[in-house]
C-alpha cells in the first residue's frame, strides 16, 4: 500500500521519538513492501519560533490531505510564560479541532517486564487491560476563556465548560464501539453531583447504550472516585469513556500502572479515516536532546496509527509485539530501567526493528 503520513516532530524530546516511529515506520514499510512517504512540518513552539504562530497553515493544509499524522509533544519553559498569548499547546489544541479528531484513544496495557516501574503493587497490575475514550475537542479545553478586573482591581478569570448532545453521543458510541469488540463493559466518568455538563453527558450515554447498544454494560463513575478506583482496582475497567480534561488527568495517573508515561500511545480519530497519533508523555524538556527519551509510546502510537488510519491490522499487532519482546529482552529506557542498565532512545528503537526482523506470531500475515 502507498501511504503519506506527515510528521510533526514539535519539541522537547517530540523529534527524538517521531525521528524513533519514523524509522520504525520505514522498517515495516521495507519488510512487508509498503510505500510510506513521510513529509515534516512545524508546530509548537518550533513553529512559533519560526513562523510566529504554532500551527502554520502550511501545517495544517499537509495534515489535513494526509492519510495519517505523527506527532511528538509540544510545549517548554521557553514558551510557557504565562502572560505570551501565543503557546504551543493553542497548535496541538487547534489541529485536532481542525481534523475534527474527537475520540483520544488511550490503551493502557501493562507490560510484565516494567511492572517493576509502577509504583502501585504487582499483584494489582496482573491483567489489566484499559481503553480510555478522551473527548478531545469540545468541554473546557475549548470554552470562551476571559480575565476581567473586578472592584478594587480583583482581577477574575474565566473557562467556560460546555457540551452539546451531539458531542457527547458521538464520543460515546465510539467508545461504545470498542466495548463491545472488547469484554463489553463501558464506564462512563463525569462529575455529575456538581457539573451541569456532566449531568448532560450521564443522561446522553444513558441514552445512547439503552436504544443502540443493549449489548453493553454501562457503569457510571464519578471523577474523584473513579481516580481512586484506578489505582486501587485497575482490573476492574475496560472501556472508559470521559470528557475532555477528566480524560487528560486521569490518562497521565492511568500511566502510573504502565510503569511509565514513556509507554503510553494514543489515537485521535473522528469519522473520516485520518487520525493523529501521539505519545501522551508531552515534551519533557529536561531530557530533550540527550538521547535518553523512552521511544516506545511513539513507536506505539506508530502502531496505532498503521491499524487505525492505513487499515494494516496484522503490522500493527508485529509493532506491538516487536515492542513487547523488547521489553521482554530488558531493553529498557531510563524511565523503567530502576537500577539495572538503562539504554537510550536508539538503542530502544534499534532494538524494534530488530525484533521486526523475527517472525512474527499474527494471524492472516502476508509475509
Ligand atoms: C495531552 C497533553 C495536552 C492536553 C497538552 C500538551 C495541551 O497533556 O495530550 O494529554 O492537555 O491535551
Ligand atoms: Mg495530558
Amino acid at each position: 500500500m502507498h501511504a503519506d503520513i506527515v510528521v510533526l516532530p514539535g519539541d522537547g524530546i517530540g523529534p527524538e521519538v517521531t525521528a524513533a516511529a519514523g524509522e520504525v515506520l520505514r522498517a515495516v514499510a521495507q519488510r512487508y513492501g509498503h510505500r510510506f512517504r513521510f513529509e515534516e512540518h512545524l508546530i509548537g513552539g518550533a513553529a512559533i519560533d519560526a513562523t510566529g504562530e504554532p500551527l502554520p497553515a502550511a501545517t495544517l493544509r499537509a495534515a489535513s490531505s494526509a492519510d495519517a499524522v505523527l506527532l511528538g509533544a509540544v510545549g517548554g519553559p521557553k514558551w510557557s510564560d504565562p502572560k505570551a498569548t501565543v503557546r504551543p499547546e493553542q497548535g496541538l489544541l487547534a489541529i485536532r479541532k481542525a481534523l475534527g479528531l474527537y475520540a483520544n484513544l488511550r490503551p493502557v496495557k501493562p507490560h510484565a517486564a516494567a511492572l517493576g516501574a509502577s509504583p502501585i503493587k504487582p499483584h494489582l497490575l496482573q491483567g489489566v487491560d484499559l481503553m480510555v475514550v478522551r473527548e478531545l475537542t469540545g468541554g473546557i479545553y475549548f470554552g470562551r476563556k476571559q480575565r476581567s478586573a473586578g472592584p478594587g482591581g480583583n482581577v477574575t478569570a474565566s473557562d467556560l465548560c460546555e457540551y452539546s448532545v451531539d458531542e457527547i453521543g458521538r464520543v460515546v458510541r465510539h467508545a461504545c464501539r470498542l466495548a463491545v469488540q472488547r469484554s463489553g463493559r463501558l464506564t462512563s466518568v463525569d462529575k455529575a453531583n456538581v457539573l451541569e455538563t456532566s449531568r448532560l453527558w450521564r443522561e446522553v450515554a444513558t441514552q445512547v447504550v439503552r436504544d443502540e447498544f443493549p449489548e453493553v454494560t454501562l457503569e457510571h463513575q464519578l471523577v474523584d472516585s473513579m481516580a481512586m478506583h484506578l489505582l486501587a482496582k485497575p482490573r476492574e475497567y475496560d472501556v472508559i469513556v470521559t470528557e475532555n480534561m477528566f480524560g487528560d488527568i486521569l490518562t497521565d495517573e492511568a500511566s502510573m500502572l504502565a510503569g511509565s508515561l514513556g509507554l503510553l500511545p494514543s489515537a485521535s480519530l473522528g469519522e473520516g479515516r485520518i487520525g493523529l497519533y501521539e505519545p501522551i508523555h508531552g515534551s519533557a524538556p529536561d531530557i530533550a536532546g540527550k538521547g535518553v527519551a523512552n521511544p516506545y509510546a511513539a513507536i506505539l502510537s506508530a502502531a496505532l496509527l498503521l491499524r487505525h488510519s492505513l487499515g494494516l491490522e496484522a503490522e500493527a499487532a508485529c509493532v506491538e509485539q516487536a515492542v513487547a519482546a523488547a521489553l521482554d529482552t530488558g531493553r529498557l529506557t531510563a524511565d523503567l530501567a530502576g537500577r539495572q542498565a538503562a539504554i537510550g532512545t536508539r538503542a530502544a528503537t534499534a532494538a524494534v526493528i530488530e525484533q521486526l526482523q523475527l517472525p512474527c506470531q499474527v494471524p492472516e500475515l502476508r509475509d
